[in-house]
């Protein structure tokens, strides 16, 4: 993985095939430059158990493949970094996987273009989970929700391509001055 955004696409992935009717993404860059990535879902959540091994490259509940790597890439780069992973489920209730990276790290992986990443997730599943997303950091702050911008809509997927289009540029503009300082 080259970009902290394209982890994001896999961890929110995972919450969506976990049956999640919301997921919450928030993005929180501290005065050190501590960057904060959480996703928290309300899917099947993991047991006590399968979460210890889920940290290991050789957990997954896939058939096609036998090494699920998701996790454990994002554990090591977040690291590599000089940060971690905090992982916290329940079955039934959902999980919350919150990654650190310490972005003055030459080790760090740089943000990307989280803006692009959003709207593929979002254009990736239109209908089921509603997504939000919440940038802050010294800059500001901004906040963006699929279930805002539905009734605003008019029945008009989220998988149409204007809408695709528009959330993507309206989010860069709101994202760049937050984020944009450690996207490259
Ligand atoms: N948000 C989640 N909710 C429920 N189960 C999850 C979640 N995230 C990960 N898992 C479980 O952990 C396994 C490992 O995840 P991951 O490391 O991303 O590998 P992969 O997605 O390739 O299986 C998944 O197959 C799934 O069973
Ligand atoms: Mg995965």
């Amino acid at each position: 993985m080259k970009e902290i955004s394209l982890h994001l696409l896999d961890i929110v992935q995972n919450s969506v095939k976990a049956g999640a009717d919301h997921v919450d993404i928030r993005f929180h860059l501290d005065k050190d430059g501590v960057l904060e990535m959480g996703v928290r879902d309300d899917g099947c959540g993991m047991d006590e158990e399968f979460l210890a091994r889920v940290r290991s490259p050789f957990t997954t509940t896939r058939t096609t493949r036998k090494v699920g790597l998701g996790i454990p890439l994002l554990m090591q780069n977040a690291m590599q970094s000089g940060g971690h992973v905090d992982i916290e489920s329940k079955v039934g209730e959902g999980t919350d996987i919150c990654a650190y990276f310490v972005t003055s790290s030459i080790d760090c992986l740089p943000l990307g273009d989280l803006a692009s990443t959003m709207a593929s997730i979002i254009m990736g599943s239109p209908d089921k989970p509603e997504f939000s997303i919440e940038c802050s950091g010294p800059a500001g702050e901004m906040t963006f929700s699929t279930e805002e911008i539905r009734p605003v809509l008019e029945g008009v997927s989220l998988a149409e391509p204007s809408v695709v289009q528009w959330i993507r540029e309206s989010l860069d503009e709101e994202i760049q001055p937050i984020l944009g300082g450690i996207m490259k």
